[in-house]
């Protein structure tokens, strides 16, 4: 366990030191971890490259930290607690001691493929452990893992397996997912079509439905592992070599690879579990986050920091709603579940549902509570509050993002006051600063603004894979100096922060992060389409949902309207996935521009959130078409 913060004023002291000096701060931190060979420098960084290096010169294995560290004392201590997504279905557990051998095993399994240090890994799995093993066995040989969620279609798994150039695939034959299965290998295979980069193709066996298997290409799983060492010396990582990639959405062109690399990550990581949430391992603690591997928060607060932590985890295959809505609660019971986290649009879709599948419930294991992948609204917080933490349950409102590797913003359970709606306040090492849009900063509380942070702390983004320039143009360069998170906040009276929402063109749908031009692309590539524009809107269940204003060809006038939107849906969900099928699609003959061409989405923004008086939609003087304003206004309230 590392140093644990245990009261308000301790937090408020450590802040203080861990800002004032922050490679002292770090250092000390980094002593509680095993390295094969010692750094020789804590920190060396500019933003304007950006080039950000941590524990410079020191050798480890992120998997040597969860396992050898951890079992002269976690050995018999369960590690993972699979819940499958059928409660019928018999669930199992893995100590530390099995998950080190599977891990082990899988490890040399890989190496007897071929896949060496450096290679890069695609991992397309269901929520299962077997994809934790994976991305643990990448880590153990220092391969590149890269996660790409089971939801995305075969083109995204494709563009992310090509843009990293990976070597290999994991997959499963299937998914279950609620009352029905997904044929992942299916999408795999089509995805494989377009791949050359791709050699082989593990598939592990989940759901038994028939598959095809290519010859040469694929290899069972089970089969792959028969008669396969489960002893591994694990491979020795250079502190800033390379951990994993995962893409994200932007507000322009195709997602990108954010990389994280070894050391800096790994310590931010546990660091920031154990604290924010006062997990305590060498107690009865048992954590469940409902997240997936797909995400950044399945890589950080399932996979990583956690099994650093030496904690228990559950690992939940299915979906909050099945069999029915009481799931999660069910599952919390059945375990004595003491940390919970999930998202707050999974909390509003359970809210709607009403108090009946919470109350057959006891939920009396119940310590802490989180949440996180979006803003979370007042009511919903109170929700979560009083039903599901009996008032006896501090939420920790977890504000990070897939570039920051780890949480920045968030209360720390039972110790900080809480507000609800509130991210409240930074975490030790980080330095958030408001600044206005030239960039100048906004001093002093009861300030808004665009959110950034101006010092590095160890688990941040290093490159965007293969594009330096785009991270830097991304993140590095609207405000000189300053990492630009994309956020909107605003810090109150007392200093707190509220996160706002993004301030760019990244819409976040059911905690699900997509650019509106990504989603754009994806209805163009639809044969009737002339052009679109895509808004977020506020969505009572999703936080945001997608709406979609598209100008269709003339041949399509001819068609139903809803045969051709559905149709449009089909097209995304092929190009992207069924996470970015627009929620509303208006057909219309123009898009409100400027002269110089650029859609004017402030105006689509409006009309989206159902503003009807042109009046408050600002100037529209300035636009080439104002009269299409009116227009697609009147076909809006249809
Ligand atoms: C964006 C990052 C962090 C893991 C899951 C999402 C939004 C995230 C909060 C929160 C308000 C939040 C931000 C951020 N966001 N957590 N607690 N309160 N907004 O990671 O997919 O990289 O998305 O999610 O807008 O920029 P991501």
């Amino acid at each position: 366990m590392l140093k644990k913060i245990s009261s308000f004023a301790e937090y408020q002291q450590v802040y203080k030191e861990s800002t004032e000096n922050p490679e002292k701060f770090w250092d000390e931190i980094a002593q509680s971890f095993l390295w094969k060979k010692p750094y020789n420098k804590v920190l060396e960084w500019n933003f304007t490259e950006p080039n950000i290096k941590w524990f410079l010169g020191g050798k480890l294995n992120i998997t040597e930290n969860i396992f050898e560290r951890n079992l002269p004392k976690f050995a018999q201590k369960t590690a993972i607690i699979f819940e499958p997504n059928d409660n019928k279905e018999a669930s199992y557990s893995l100590t530390y001691q099995q998950l080190f051998e599977k891990v082990c095993q899988f490890s040399n399994t890989l190496t007897n493929l071929g896949i060496q240090k450096g290679d890069c890994v695609a991992i397309y799995m269901p929520m299962i452990p077997e994809a934790i093993i994976a991305m643990l066995a990448c880590a153990r040989i220092g391969a590149v893992h890269s996660v790409v969620f089971g939801g995305f279609s075969a083109q995204s798994l494709a563009d992310r397996i090509n843009d990293a150039g990976a070597k290999l695939l994991i997959t499963a034959d299937g998914v279950f997912r609620g009352a029905k299965s997904v044929p992942l290998k299916e999408i795999a295979d089509k995805a494989l079509e377009k791949c050359p980069t791709i050699q082989k193709n593990i598939v592990f066996q989940r759901t038994k439905e028939p598959i095809a298997m290519q010859k040469d290409r694929d290899i069972w799983w089970h089969k792959a592992i028969l008669d396969v060492e489960n002893t591994h010396n694990s491979v020795e990582m250079d502190a800033e070599d390379m951990l994993f990639i995962l893409y994200t959405s932007g507000s322009t062109g195709k997602p990108k690879g954010v990389v994280h690399t070894t050391a800096g990550y790994m310590i931010y990581t546990q660091y920031s579990f154990e604290n924010v949430f006062q997990y305590d391992p060498n107690s009865n603690d048992i954590y469940f986050c409902t997240a997936d591997v797909g995400w950044i928060t399945g890589h950080s607060y399932i996979t990583y920091a956690p099994l650093l932590a030496g904690a228990t985890i559950v690992v939940y295959e299915g979906i909050p709603t099945f069999p029915n809505a009481g799931r999660f609660w069910e599952i919390i019971d059945k375990y004595a579940v003491t940390h919970f986290y999930t998202a707050p649009t999974a909390i509003r879709a359970l809210q709607a549902l009403g108090l009946e599948p919470v109350l057959p419930h006891k939920l009396d294991t119940l310590k802490v509570l989180g949440s996180v992948g979006e803003p979370i609204n007042v009511e919903a917080w109170e929700w979560y509050f009083e039903n599901i933490g009996k008032k006896r349950c501090p939420i920790v409102d977890t504000w990070w993002q897939t570039e920051t590797g780890g949480i920045l913003i968030s209360p720390l359970a039972g110790i900080t006051p809480l507000k609800p709606a509130f991210a409240t306040l930074p975490f030790p090492g980080v330095m958030p600063i408001l600044v206005d849009n030239e960039g100048k900063e906004l001093l002093g509380n009861g300030v808004e603004g665009n959110l950034c942070i101006k010092f590095p702390f160890p688990s941040m983004l290093r490159t965007t894979f293969g594009d330096h320039e785009r991270c830097k143009q991304t993140y590095f360069s609207t405000y000189p100096n300053l990492y630009f998170t994309g956020d909107g906040a605003k810090r109150d009276e007392d200093g707190y922060y509220r996160i706002l929402g993004r301030v760019d063109d990244v819409i976040n749908v059911s905690g699900h992060r997509l650019g509106t031009a990504e989603i754009e692309n994806a209805i163009n590539e639809n044969a009737l389409v002339v052009e679109s524009a895509v808004v977020g809107y506020p969505h009572d269940i999703k936080g945001q949902g997608i709406y979609a204003y598209i100008i269709l060809k003339s041949e399509a006038k001819n068609m139903s309207e809803t045969n051709i939107k559905a149709d449009i849906l089909k097209t995304v969900q092929e190009v992207i996935g069924a996470i970015a099928k627009p929620d509303k699609i208006l057909l219309v003959n123009g898009l409100p521009k400027t002269r110089s061409g650029k859609i004017m989405r402030r105006i689509l923004r409006k009309i989206a959130e159902g503003e009807h008086n042109i009046a408050n939609f600002g100037d529209i003087t300035t636009l080439l078409n104002p009269e299409i304003v009116e227009e697609i206004l009147k076909s809006s309230k249809v």
